[in-house]
């Protein structure tokens, strides 16, 4: 990554003396760049590398302290390159989005319709950011508001949408009012409004806060609450690419997608995905928490070995790795993986699916010895069940069963059979709903069957024992 080159296409980027600084990243690497070899070891970002150079709010996080990091950056010349160049690019760039399914964004930018019918198109940004352990969007609306803002404005040349929406979860005030001081900082300087950046392209943005409902982060039920009506998932299709906000053309994506866009198109597809595993580009946010010694937002390279990310950023698990009982890797909704699993996994879609597993929001929720994994799960199912729209029976009835037999589980008052019977109830589940609320409820269990399954038996035989063994005085 350090080639003389390279460092000149960087510092051209930097210094603006340049508008062919595409074409010199592009001829190093056909030129036998380091992206032209497999490469084996991921991680250790540089910090000429980072996106978000202000994600803990050292610096001024508003126009000024933005544009001298490099926001809104003749931003008017990525408008004027149009649609399907910004579409292309992305698509290049092997971007998947960063709101928990890892769908590849330019593609889904690409559904937008090419030729309207009448209907507006919007871009609606979701900023609900409920998945527990996840603290990786507020970091971006609070500390690098304008990079959300600008990346709004491309993102909606991309999809050839008139207006945005920027839908903020409820409890984030200080973000909330972050975002709209840079919104409105935008319109003042002409980088929003009509000839967005003097570009010629009408672009508004719109800041709306929903009320704290972890369903309202699913796209259609988003679109609903953001229509004045209550949170609930529509059934798909229509698609909101065909149908979404107010009967319009419509694509809804995460805050960190979204944020990241203006970089990638400034630096390069070739730039962002040089980092990554083929099919897991770029850069990424991961949030650490949990028992480690120093938990932290932090960006780095998506592929980095987890171990790696917590032991350099972390500071590493609470009394040592060897102290590590379990992780939930991406988010609650994902399945967590015991030690021996972490030792070598990396950081990114394919590697943690193949674990049955995800990368989701790329929570990390690290658990040492000290915790009672069966009490953890048993609490992220309370939270499923609390947070069930009940549209769907399976849902709405099944997160409640879920959270009664985890509650006696934890105490091991029930029989060793129902573990199968728990286990075939999440498999009800998952699959047979509306949206995506009801294999979240499902997959946390599931991660739990599957790698504690003998603390489960050994909590109900020692609950068994502990209830003969009272029998026996009482007689
Ligand atoms: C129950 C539920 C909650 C969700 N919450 C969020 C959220 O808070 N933020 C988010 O970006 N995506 C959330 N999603 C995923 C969105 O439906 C959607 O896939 C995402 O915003 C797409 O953005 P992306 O393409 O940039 O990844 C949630 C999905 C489900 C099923
Ligand atoms: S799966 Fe659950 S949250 Fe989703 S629509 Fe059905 S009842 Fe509502």
């Amino acid at each position: 990554m350090q080639s003389a080159l390279r460092r000149r296409c960087i510092s051209e980027v930097r210094s603006s003396s340049s508008s062919s600084w595409q074409q010199l990243l592009s001829s190093w690497y056909s030129t036998g760049g380091e992206g032209a070899v497999e490469r084996t070891s991921f991680g250790n970002l540089k910090d000429e590398d980072r996106i978000f150079t202000n994600i803990y709010g050292r610096h001024d996080p508003f126009l000024q302290g933005a544009e001298a990091r490099g926001d809104w950056y003749r931003t008017k010349d990525i408008i004027v390159k149009g649609t399907d160049w910004i579409v292309e690019q992305m698509k290049q760039s092997g971007l998947r989005g960063r709101g928990g399914a890892g769908f590849p964004s330019g593609l889904k930018w690409s559904f937008m319709p090419k030729v309207s019918d009448g209907r507006p198109s919007y871009l609606v940004v979701n900023a609900d950011e409920s998945e527990p352990g996840t603290c990786k969007d507020r970091e971006i609306m609070r500390n690098e508001p304008h990079k959300l803002v600008e990346g709004c404005l491309i993102a909606g040349v991309g999809m050839r949408a008139r207006a945005g929406y920027i839908y903020i979860r409820g409890e984030f005030v200080e973000e909330r009012r972050a975002v709209m001081r840079a919104v409105d900082e935008a319109y003042k300087k002409g980088y929003l409004g009509k000839n967005a950046c003097g570009s010629g392209y009408d672009f508004d943005l719109n800041v709306h806060w929903g009320a704290g409902a972890y369903i309202c982060g699913e796209e259609t039920a988003l679109i609903e609450s953001l229509e004045g009506k209550q949170g609930k998932p529509r059934l798909k299709p229509p698609f909101p690419a065909n149908v979404g906000l107010y009967g319009c053309p419509t694509t809804v994506t995460n805050v960190e997608t979204v944020s990241v866009s203006p970089t990638i198109l400034r630096r390069g597809p070739e730039w962002f995905s040089s980092f990554g595993r083929k099919n897991n580009h770029g850069t990424k946010l991961f949030a650490i928490s949990g028992h480690v010694n120093r938990p932290v937002t932090v960006e780095e390279e998506m592929s980095i070995p987890l171990k790696e990310l917590i032991e350099r950023h972390a500071g590493g698990v609470r009394g040592g790795w060897d102290n590590l009982l379990a992780i939930i890797p991406g988010g609650s909704s994902v399945r967590c993986l015991p030690k021996h699993l972490c030792d070598d996994v990396l950081m990114d879609f394919d590697a943690l699916r193949e674990l049955e597993s995800g990368l989701g929001t790329a929570a990390v929720i690290v658990m040492d010895k000290s915790t009672d994994i069966i009490e953890a799960i048993a609490r992220l199912s309370y939270f499923y069940k609390h947070e069930s729209c009940g549209q769907c029976t399976p849902c709405r009835e099944g997160t409640g069963w879920l959270y009664d037999i985890m509650t006696r589980m934890k105490k091991g008052d029930a029989r060793v059979e129902e573990i199968d019977m728990l286990l075939e109830l999440t498999k009800q589940i998952e699959g047979h709903t509306i949206c995506a609320l009801g294999d979240a409820a499902a997959w946390p269990i599931q991660g739990l069957i599957k790698h504690f399954r003998p603390e489960m038996e050994a909590r109900i035989e020692a609950a068994a024992a502990a209830v003969s063994e009272k029998q026996q005085i009482a007689v």
